[in-house]
């Protein structure tokens, strides 16, 4: 099962509607990801966790295209909440029967089958299941929060740790659990006052620290639309593929699709 969360409202992104409903490459993002979870014959039933007043655009777009696979939209947390309360309200809402669910972001709409499969296929092993993708960047660890600019100032960060790169991946989602334990690894949360976290492997990694977490391929292009300019990189990312086909090119294809935009510097 499927569980899609969009119940965010994009604050960065800064538009007036929630972001998962920015139309790019002739669909809204949240249709995109639908589209994909839909295309997997290994995704059963999808669920989709809407920010409270926007369920009416999810149902038209369900309406319209037929996604047969949803079952429930329901009311995410919303601006009051965290992407962790959403999760719970969708894991409130399923039955006792044990099940794998794939829990995803509502804008992340490049998600490939082939990491759909790779969660899928290591459920078979393992009760959670993150995607992550190597850091092209140096990671570095400050000891205040980024304040916007450049600008030094009182609130300027500082770094206090540069952490090895080698060892560092950049979580994306679908994060993959058996229902059970991630319903488990919250229930613990629940009972701690200082619990936080901004994604779900980080609930089953510090509440049942006995249970390993695999680690799939996630890709460059399932990226996360978070800022403007995303939604831009984003909408080029789809012109190279159709538009009813989520992204499947592999890195040979990227550089084919160069073919005529490189210059050549030095010549032989
Ligand atoms: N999300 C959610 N419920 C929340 C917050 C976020 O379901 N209370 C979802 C978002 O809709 C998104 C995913 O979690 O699909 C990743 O979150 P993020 O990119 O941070 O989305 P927003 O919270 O909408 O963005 P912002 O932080 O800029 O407001």
């Amino acid at each position: 099962m499927a569980i899609i969360l969009a119940g965010g409202t994009g604050t960065r992104v800064g538009l007036d509607i929630p972001k998962q409903l920015v139309k790019i490459a002739g669909k809204p993002i949240i249709e995109h990801t639908i589209i994909a979870f839909s295309q997997s014959s290994l995704i059963d039933e999808i669920i989709i966790l809407m920010t409270p007043g926007y369920l009416d655009p999810v149902h038209a777009i369900l309406k319209a295209g037929n996604y047969q696979k949803v079952t429930q939209v329901l009311e995410g947390a919303g601006p009051g909440g965290t992407r962790n309360d959403t999760t719970q309200l969708a894991l409130a809402a399923l039955g006792d029967q044990e099940c794998n669910v794939l829990l995803h972001d509502a804008v992340r709409p490049l998600v490939s089958q082939t990491i759909i499969e790779a969660n899928i296929a290591a459920l078979q092993e393992y009760q959670a299941v993150d995607t992550a993708i190597a850091s092209a960047d140096t990671i570095v660890q400050v000891d205040g929060q980024l304040s916007g600019g450049v600008r030094v100032g009182e609130d300027q960060p500082v770094i206090s740790d540069v952490l090895p790169r080698a060892l560092l991946r950049r979580g994306q989602t679908p994060q993959s659990f058996r229902l059970s334990v991630i319903r488990k690894a919250y229930e613990f949360a629940n009972h701690d006052p200082d619990f936080t976290a901004t994604d779900d492997c980080t609930v089953v990694l510090r509440y049942l620290p006995d249970v390993p977490i695999a680690v799939v391929n996630g890709h460059e292009r399932n990226m996360k639309i978070t800022e403007p300019i995303d939604i831009y990189l984003a909408d080029k990312l789809f012109q190279l593929t159709s538009a009813d086909t989520p992204a499947e090119l592999d890195d040979d294809q990227y550089r084919a699709a160069l073919e005529g935009k490189v210059m050549v510097v030095f010549g032989g």
